[in-house]
């Protein structure tokens, strides 16, 4: 086929995926075309380097292909910057850069398949007093006659009245086309869906008792879905997924960029997660053994950038300064709107957002937690793709957002991954021989030994526990710089500066030694220097010096090992045992709206009244960012941490010599 028009063909290894393809395309749309997982932490924008992929020279006579470098665009910057010499020599591509102009056969290595990633939203322990949205109630209508030819609705309206007291009612519309044959179908006994005490969402013929609703929690990377009965709040069935949207950029400021660059990429960011939703009640309601349209309620949070996009809302003024969301107060609007398939007639009810970075995700954590209930300084932290914030007690809150970057996730870090199958996920160094012992998550999400799966990365918790042990071994000090004179064949010079083996080639399933390098610990320090600083900046609002209590919220907070994470600095001295995780918090604030209207109430009052502190404008942030960036901070004091690090010394002029 001639380059650079009409249609070429590409095919894909080891998938043996083939087809003919537009010229000009990049290898990673070919790959999407085709369903090929090609790995994208930074959605293709150029920076994470992890959709490398190689080029296979010469004829395939089974697909009739003649395969050439030169039926590849040149070279771009990015690519010279992120690919090594070597790895140039051997035809290596990055997907996202390379565009294709004549036939090519494209080889994807282990480690830049897409894999699943491991979700893990279990649902949490709440008390929560049920007050739902939807009630029903079950009335026997006196049948029509010809003396008494009153309406259906009138007629049903009049017995809500007498026996339930329940006055100026409305009916939905769907609700109301099919009254006339469900009045029948019941021989005039009927059961209603009242939602907020004032509007029929729904009629059944007969009794029926019990109602459900769906609680979602939308995040930049997981989605997950809790199936609920109103009546006893039970979680009867929980699915979740890989954010759908991922593939169209890994975090909100790639989902933004995409919504204001690509022609319909809100629409088909949207798109994807009401499939996604959609799949999710399907499944969960299936599980449950009821039908879909029998959920009659659903209350979703979000950061409001997802927020934006799942109500279909241009998400690209959030993105600009002073980062106005389209709104702040709580929505509720019929779910078949938004092309939710779920009881016709149904609701969906969207949590309030604190800010443009702190979003219902946050609003859902803040009313499950109740720091405005507590005698106690606490400090919530929820780190995904983006850290949400929140400190305070009875009498003042503050929320930020610092931007961690996609770290702590495993991208911009050389050999990171998600947390999935093959991932290292633990690790320790012994301080004496700088041996590693680690582990890896297994095939079915556990943890496993090595002879079951071989390596394949580190994700989030594997990283921030190297760079911790790395720490406590003398490997690195406590700037983040390697300690070249460390005797150990594990610390080596290689070509971009020194690296740590953690697994040799033999333990992984890439065949290459995975490797801690200086720019991964200096990625982690940028991440963690974040959260801390924007911690520091809180504590100086608040005028406070000390936390009581901290509390991880999110899946990261129950992966990451708390003593891994106070090492490093990636938050403000506390008592261990006053550090702990709490699981999903934002989903468990979705399932507590959804049970309880009071709480919808609450969650508007209190996103109101919480500061938010833009850190960006914080003239004090930079100074305060380059002390966080020390292990674990350039002056402040961790008394807690002396078991720990017994020859730390505290303070500033003592932390130099240290
Ligand atoms: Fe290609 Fe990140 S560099 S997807």
């Amino acid at each position: 086929m001639s380059k650079g028009s009409g249609q070429v063909k590409v095919f894909f290894l080891p998938s043996e995926r083939c087809a003919d393809i537009v010229s000009g395309k990049s290898i990673r749309q070919a790959a999407r075309e085709l369903d090929v997982g090609i790995e994208g932490l930074c959605g293709g924008e150029g920076t994470c380097g992890k959709c490398k992929v190689r080029i296979e020279e010469g004829i395939s006579p089974r697909y009739g292909i003649e395969s050439r470098m030169e039926n590849l665009s040149p070279l771009t910057k990015t690519e010279k910057k992120l690919l090594t010499s070597g790895q140039q020599r051997d035809g290596y591509r990055l997907a996202c850069q390379a565009r294709i102009r004549g036939d090519i056969i494209v080889s994807v290595p282990e480690e830049s398949r897409q894999v699943n990633q491991i979700v893990r939203k279990a649902a949490g322990d709440i008390t929560v007093e049920l007050k739902p949205a939807v009630r029903k109630y079950c009335v026997e209508l006196k049948p029509a006659t010809l003396d008494d030819a009153l309406g259906d609705w009138e007629r049903l309206q009049a017995e809500l009245k007498k026996r339930f007291k329940l006055v100026n009612l409305t009916i939905d519309y769907r609700a109301l086309r099919s009254l006339q044959r469900v009045v029948r179908q019941g021989n005039w006994r009927i059961t209603v869906s009242l939602w907020m005490g004032r509007e029929v969402i729904g009629v059944e013929p007969g009794v029926v008792e019990n109602s459900y609703g769906l609680a979602v929690d939308i995040g930049t990377t997981t989605v997950a879905a809790y199936l609920c009965r109103l009546s006893t709040g039970d979680v009867i069935a929980t699915d979740s997924m890989v954010n759908p949207q991922v593939s169209y950029g890994e975090d909100v400021i790639a989902r933004i960029n995409y919504a204001m660059t690509c022609k319909e990429g809100l629409e088909v960011m949207n798109r994807a997660i009401i499939r996604g939703i959609n799949d999710l009640a399907g499944k969960t309601a299936a599980r449950a053994g009821i039908k879909r349209s029998a959920i009659a309620d659903m209350a979703v949070v979000g950061n409001t950038c997802m927020h934006h996009i799942f109500l279909g809302i241009d998400p690209g003024y959030l993105g600009q300064s002073p980062f106005p969301p389209a709104l702040h107060r709580s929505l509720d609007i019929k779910a078949r709107e938004l092309g939710l398939r779920i009881a016709p007639g149904a609701y969906l009810h969207v949590l309030p957002v604190e800010a443009g970075f702190v979003g219902a995700d946050n609003v859902g954590v803040l009313i499950v937690e109740e720091p405005y209930r507590q005698d106690d300084m606490v400090m919530i932290i929820d780190v995904g793709t983006n850290g949400e914030l929140i400190m305070g007690n009875r009498d003042r809150l503050v929320s930020a957002s610092c931007a961690t970057g996609p770290a702590f996730e495993g991208a911009e870090i050389r050999y990171g991954m998600r947390a999935a199958p093959g991932a290292i996920e633990k690790g320790l160094i012994d301080p004496d021989t700088r041996e590693v012992r680690f582990k890896v998550i297994g095939k079915d999400g556990g943890n496993t030994e090595l002879d079951q799966v071989g390596a394949g990365g580190i994700c989030g918790s594997g990283i921030i526990d190297a760079v911790a042990q790395l720490f406590l071994a003398g490997v690195i000090d406590r700037t983040g710089r390697f300690n070249t004179d460390v005797d150990t064949i594990r610390l080596r010079k290689a070509e971009g500066g020194p690296e740590f083996v953690i697994a040799w080639a033999g333990e992984t399933s890439i065949g290459q030694d995975i490797v801690v390098c200086q720019q991964d610990v200096r990625n982690i320090q940028l991440a963690k220097g974040a959260v801390y600083a924007g911690a520091k900046l809180m504590m100086r609002r608040l005028g406070i010096d000390k936390l009581d209590k901290i509390i991880l919220a999110g899946a990261f907070g129950i992966c990451i090992d708390k003593e891994s994470a106070s090492v490093i600095g990636m938050f403000p001295d506390c008592a261990q045992e006053e550090v702990y995780a709490v699981g999903n918090a934002a989903g468990d604030g979705a399932r507590i709206a959804l049970l309880n209207v009071d709480k919808r109430v609450e969650a508007d009052r209190r996103a109101r009244e919480i500061e938010y502190l833009e850190l960006t404008v914080a003239p004090d942030f930079g100074e305060v960012f380059t002390r966080a960036m020390w292990f674990p901070n350039m002056e402040d004091s961790f008394p807690h941490l002396k078991h720990l690090l017994p020859g730390f010394k505290q303070g500033l002029a003592k932390g130099r010599e240290g």
